[in-house]
């Protein structure tokens, strides 16, 4: 019921014998995510649309001696996020972690990010990209709800974004949806409380995955990107996957409605006295 944990510093990030469902587990952040919470002791339902990519997760997961089992659905669709509950707590015996990672970006009709000021995107696009990172989360945090109550350490993970805390100019939808998942662990977390489930949101900056491979691999937006991070660099899966697992295990056991910042100091304002030479942006009219 997230009490004090009577264990050593170190042991309390350890999830030995949990069970953990995350989504989005086919690659990126959420295989990241899934690797992490297996070599915490973790053993994993895996869910996203791509089966032959779960599998790949999958093998990695049980390299780690610990379970995997694979959910393959499209969020998207309704019904499917009470499916994946109800097939995650059946194949493990129960839920104690959900970390809720699969989300999506904007996007036109050839599958490429749609970078489009609001006025200009089509209402299909900004309905796609809440029914995933809005709709889906909270359908699978209802869904989930009567398997978390059963846990004597029930923790969610919203993976949210940086985006949902600052203003986010032609990604306005991925922007609101996020900053919805924040809200959302905020007022769960008010709810679920007295219930021993804690929820909180994960706010990642710019990392390099298939989603920002239009980004990265492109040298004029890379830099401009990176120019407006203090650190100056991209951050990498596993970066977010150890705060992932802070926050997935009892380490974190009395942090609830929190949204942690990973973001190598791009959201902290420096009043531009950083001195961090920006280049002309890219994304200019
Ligand atoms: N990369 C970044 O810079 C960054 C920054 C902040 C936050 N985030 C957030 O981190 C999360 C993971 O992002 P990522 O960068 O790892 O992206 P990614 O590489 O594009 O992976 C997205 C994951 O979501 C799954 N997914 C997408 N649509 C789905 C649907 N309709 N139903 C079920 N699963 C679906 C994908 O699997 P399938 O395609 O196999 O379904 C994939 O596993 C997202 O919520 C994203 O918003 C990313």
């Amino acid at each position: 019921m997230n009490t004090p944990h009577p264990v050593s510093v170190l042991d309390s990030f350890h999830l030995t014998g949990a069970r953990a469902l995350v989504t989005g587990a086919s690659r990126g952040i959420g295989r990241a995510v899934a690797e992490a919470l297996a070599e915490a002791g973790a053993d994993l339902a895996l869910s996203a649309r791509t089966e032959a990519a779960l599998e790949e997760t999958a093998r990695a997961v049980e390299a780690h001696g610990r379970k995997a089992v694979l959910v393959p659905a499209d969020l998207a669709q309704s019904g499917s996020a009470q499916r994946v509950a109800d097939a995650a707590s059946s194949a493990l015996g129960g839920l104690d972690v959900l970390v809720h990672n699969a989300g999506v970006l904007p996007v036109t009709e050839d599958g490429t990010p749609a970078l489009l000021p609001l006025q200009q995107l089509p209402q299909q696009a900004w309905d796609d990209v809440i029914s995933v990172n809005v709709n889906a989360t909270a359908a699978l945090c209802r869904a989930t709800h009567p398997y978390l109550t059963e846990s004597q350490q029930a923790s969610v993970v919203l993976m949210s974004s940086i985006a949902g805390l600052v203003g986010t100019p032609l990604m306005e939808s991925y922007a609101a949806s996020k900053a919805a998942q924040v809200s959302l662990a905020r007022s769960l977390a008010a709810g679920w409380a007295r219930q021993g489930i804690r929820v909180n949101a994960l706010c990642p900056g710019w990392t390099r995955t298939d989603m920002t491979s239009f980004a990265y691999g492109t040298a004029a937006v890379s830099d401009w990107l990176m120019a407006h991070v203090p650190m100056g660099r991209w951050a990498e899966p596993a970066e977010v996957a150890t705060a992932a697992l802070f926050l997935a295990s009892p380490a974190s056991s009395f942090v609830t409605g929190h949204a942690l910042v990973v973001d190598g100091g791009l959201a902290v304002p420096d009043g531009g006295l950083a001195g961090i030479p920006k280049p002309p942006s890219p994304f200019a009219a």
